[in-house]
């Protein structure tokens, strides 16, 4: 590539770094070529523009922390063509047909799964197969207007959400299917009650969901109507079981009876909801938030265990053996 005498120049001179985390956008077309820079002295090429991003690829960077990509200098007006219209603009945007949303929700469902996957060191048959129920009940929610207008609500409400809907889908789904209480129908049925758990929170100011101060006790108050919000929302949707209402329902009760919004005891409370409970507060601690890191998967499961009575004791043994026993298959290391 290099003439004599230019063999001390830099392999990434002629490329621009870019933020990793504007590739996390609404398409994984692109018209450029993006690189990685392995050292001063070595660039890879990594996603072409032929075949687009590939998202695993991408999350797998992301959790090794890999902060840039590259781009060719003179391909920075496409790349910044690429970057101009958030998800989130695309969503709110009136002007924007409704197949260009809907392929823009496909487009984050499919990275938010790559990356949970990347993050909790899941088995890729366990992934594949969730995998593909997700993304049926996410195109089986497009067909129906008003079910497609609840999920677009989802994911207009800031990245963090519409990633939590799609981890509590699938953590609620392993952790039933460890359970081993249900069949193909109600496994799915567990997932789609962990996807709209939250679906309330699209009623509620964005900023009270992402604030970094304590909230006083009238935004607690508010913040603690998501379960009943979100069960008016999903009323009258012929699309959605009777069991879904109810895991949105009675997603923050508790068997100490100390949850929301009725205090339920242990034995009341709706068994998939439960798991769904436990789904969201597993999620919620391997997440980075704005007010704290995130905890390892090996911490958050240590932490739920010592929550008492927050969630079922039985389940929080099937979620340790499930993803402990993962990270020591992943990693090579032994079970203690
Ligand atoms: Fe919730």
């Amino acid at each position: 590539m290099s003439e004599n005498g230019e063999n001390t120049r830099k392999a990434s001179e002629g490329f621009t770094a870019v933020d990793i985390q504007s590739f996390r956008t609404a398409t994984r077309d692109i018209s450029f070529d993006v690189y990685l820079k392995l050292s001063d002295d070595n660039i890879a090429h990594v996603f072409s523009r032929m075949t687009g991003l590939d998202y695993k690829r991408l999350a797998q960077y992301v959790f090794k922390g890999v902060q840039d990509l590259y781009v060719r200098n003179e391909d920075l007006p496409a790349y910044k063509a690429f970057t101009a219209k958030t998800a989130e603009q695309i969503f709110n945007d009136p002007d924007t047909p409704q197949d260009k949303k809907i392929a823009t929700l496909l487009n984050m469902t499919e990275q938010n799964m790559s990356e949970l996957f990347v993050q909790a060191n899941v088995p890729e048959e366990l992934a594949v197969n969730t995998q593909k129920v997700v993304r049926n009940y996410v195109n089986l929610m497009i067909e129906k207007p008003k079910t497609l207008a609840i999920i677009l609500k989802l994911v207009s409400h800031g990245d963090y959400l519409y990633y939590h809907s799609i981890a509590v889908a699938i953590f609620s789904m392993f952790i039933a299917k460890a359970s081993g209480q249900f069949n193909q129908r109600l496994l799915e049925i567990v997932g789609l009650g962990g996807f709209l758990h939250d679906i309330g929170y699209t009623q509620i100011p964005k900023e009270l969901l992402n604030s970094t101060s304590s909230l006083t006790p009238q935004q607690w108050k508010i913040i603690r109507t998501h379960p009943k919000v979100g069960l008016r929302m999903i009323e009258g949707t012929p699309a959605i079981p009777d069991e879904v209402r109810y895991i949105v329902y009675q997603h923050h009760e508790e068997p100490s009876g100390n949850g929301y919004p009725n205090g339920l005891h242990g034995a009341i409370i709706y068994y998939p909801a439960k798991i769904a409970s436990l789904a969201d507060a597993f999620s919620a601690l391997i997440s980075k938030r704005p007010f704290r890191p995130a905890y390892s998967v090996e911490q958050a499961v240590g932490i739920l265990q010592t929550e008492a009575g927050k969630h079922d004791r039985e389940l929080v043994k099937l979620l340790a053996a499930m993803f402990l026993r993962q990270i020591d298959t992943g990693s090579g290391r032994k079970a203690a």
